[in-house]
């Protein structure tokens, strides 16, 4: 007898309906799955076979084949212990139920308990656009599934209460997404406790406003990792598009807290120094979303740059360019979205205190050139606003005045991003650091005096290309911030001034 059940498989960003057929013949006993499926799906095998018994179910004693079609896409993890279990009690006639329309995907446990899984939300919604009606899931995973509207996802704890549902003698009731979102339950840290440094804070609120790349550079216990953490605290409301893709990232990766239906703040990650390149790309044999993509609409924040390797480093360039990494491995190729903005700190040297006002510095200069070289030409290139935040003085740091608070920051942010999403609206970008070169001109219109001084810049500074663009998208977020259309040369003056660091450090010799 065969059986044919529902389930789903996820490549990349998006999911496939898989059908999980069993087949029971005459002959020796045996149990082989097909279709591609990788070790998880292998050792499904014993997890099935163990957890049907234990809850009161006789393992079929027969030939046993489980065909994953289709059979060409490569099947990873444990999601199909749940309907491998049911098309096998199906195939045996132990259950007797109606299952089309049905999607089923869950983990088991060796006494039956539904555990949970990867991928929720990108399932549910590939289901609803594959025409099912139904989606049974872990419970823990309910939440994130229940988002998508026109589906019913039934949240499953153990095979008891799924086997009590499915043959009627009692209903589990629909998720409905919840209204918890998680990250903002714990307060964030606020700006208001970092004394002076209000150069900084400035650049930062730009950068917030506009999406942009930042690097703070400065002595010891200046504030640089303070003022970094502080940053999720002004960084502007995500609009429904940028909450639906960080939320399917994080559903992938099995990053959801238990009962969050949608990840509403920007993402904040700060690997440590010790990441290695797959870490912060992504990898395994279907690649999973590395650092990069988790901190899709928000922010990867790398603390010490110089300590991360070389080629930790370089992975970077070209996914924080393209807003996209695409990794490849024998088992396929796949792409994940990483639009993020970069912030990273760092000391001017071994010891610190290179450039400080009062403090000597002990490293040698050939120290100094080693430790800044780190920092690869390239990769600076692409950090837009380059802050020196300096040792703060005795008289602001003992001063009992509050500084400005991080709501007062984040409705300015607010405010300039609302002019963005309408200035964008239909061209999918999502913020001025994200405009493409072939649109620059139409956004970013100057005044005469703007564009001489600008030329003058470009040419003092040694600027690339590519530098001069991205001071051109970071002129445009001061001028959103000002309220103004057109880029007056006040606006380009501010944005310069935040390209001058990497001379007076990288390029000292000159
Ligand atoms: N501007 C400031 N206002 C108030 N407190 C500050 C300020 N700067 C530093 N501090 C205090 O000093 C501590 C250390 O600051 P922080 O860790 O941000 O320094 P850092 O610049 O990252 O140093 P390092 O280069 O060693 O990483 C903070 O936790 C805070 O208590
Ligand atoms: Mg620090």
């Amino acid at each position: 007898m065969v059986s044919q059940i529902y389930s789903m498989g996820l490549y990349g960003m998006d999911a496939f309906p898989v059908e999980v057929e069993a087949d029971l013949s005459q002959g020796l006993p045996s149990f082989e799955v097909v279709g591609l499926p990788g070790a998880a799906v292998k050792e499904s095998r014993d997890r099935v076979r163990a957890a049907m018994k234990n809850c009161g179910y006789e393992f079929p004693v027969s030939r046993i084949t489980v065909n994953l079609a289709p059979a060409d896409q490569k099947k990873e993890g444990p999601l199909y212990d749940l309907p491998l279990l049911i098309a096998l009690l199906k195939a045996s006639r132990q259950l007797d139920c109606d299952t089309d329309g049905s999607v089923f995907i869950g983990e088991l446990s060796l006494t039956g308990e539904v555990r949970s899984v990867r991928g929720v939300l990108p399932m549910a919604i590939s289901a609803k656009e594959h025409g099912f009606g139904r989606i049974f899931v872990p419970r823990s995973n309910a939440a994130e599934g229940a988002v998508v509207k026109g589906l019913d996802v039934f949240p499953v704890g153990n095979l008891q209460e799924l086997f009590r549902h499915l043959t009627g003698a009692e209903t589990i009731q629909p998720a409905v997404p919840s209204e918890v979102s998680g990250e903002t339950l714990a307060p964030l840290p606020d700006f208001a406790d970092v004394r002076g440094q209000f150069q900084a804070k400035r650049a930062l609120e730009i950068a917030a406003a506009g999406g942009h790349n930042v690097l703070l550079i400065g002595p010891p216990g200046s504030g640089k990792s303070m003022l970094a953490k502080r940053l999720p605290s002004i960084l502007p409301d995500m609009t429904f598009e940028e909450t639906m893709e960080t939320t399917k990232i994080h559903s992938i990766a099995g990053a959801i807290p238990p009962g969050v239906s949608l990840i509403r703040t920007r993402p904040f990650r700060a690997p440590h120094h010790t990441v290695s390149p797959a870490g912060l790309s992504g990898g395994g044999s279907i690649p999973h979303p590395g650092e990069i993509s988790l901190a899709h609409n928000g922010v990867l924040f790398l603390d010490e740059l110089p300590e991360f390797s070389r080629s930790a480093m370089e992975v970077l360039r070209q996914p924080i360019e393209n807003g996209q990494v695409t990794i490849s491995r024998a088992g396929g190729t796949v792409s994940y979205p990483c639009s993020v903005m970069l912030v990273a700190a760092m000391n001017p040297c071994p010891c610190g205190y290179f450039g400080h006002p009062t403090r000597r510095c002990v490293c040698s200069p050939q120290a100094v050139t080693r430790y800044l070289s780190r920092v690869s030409g390239p990769l600076l290139d692409r950090l837009d606003l380059h802050i020196e935040v300096p040792p703060v003085e005795f008289d602001e740091l003992s001063s009992g005045e509050k500084a400005e608070s991080s709501a007062a920051v984040r409705a300015r942010v607010n405010a300039a991003r609302t002019v963005q999403n309408a200035r964008f609206e239909g061209t999918g970008i999502t913020c001025n650091a994200r405009i493409t070169p072939d649109r620059l001109r139409d956004f970013c219109p100057m005044s005469e005096k703007s564009l001489t001084l600008l030329k003058t810049a470009f040419e003092r500074l040694g600027l690339s290309a590519r530098a001069y663009d991205r001071v051109l998208k970071v002129c445009r977020t001061i001028a959103d911030l000002d309220g103004c259309e057109t880029i007056e040369p006040r606006h380009v003056a501010e944005a310069v001034q935040y390209r001058s660091l990497d001379r007076k450090y990288w390029m000292k010799e000159l």
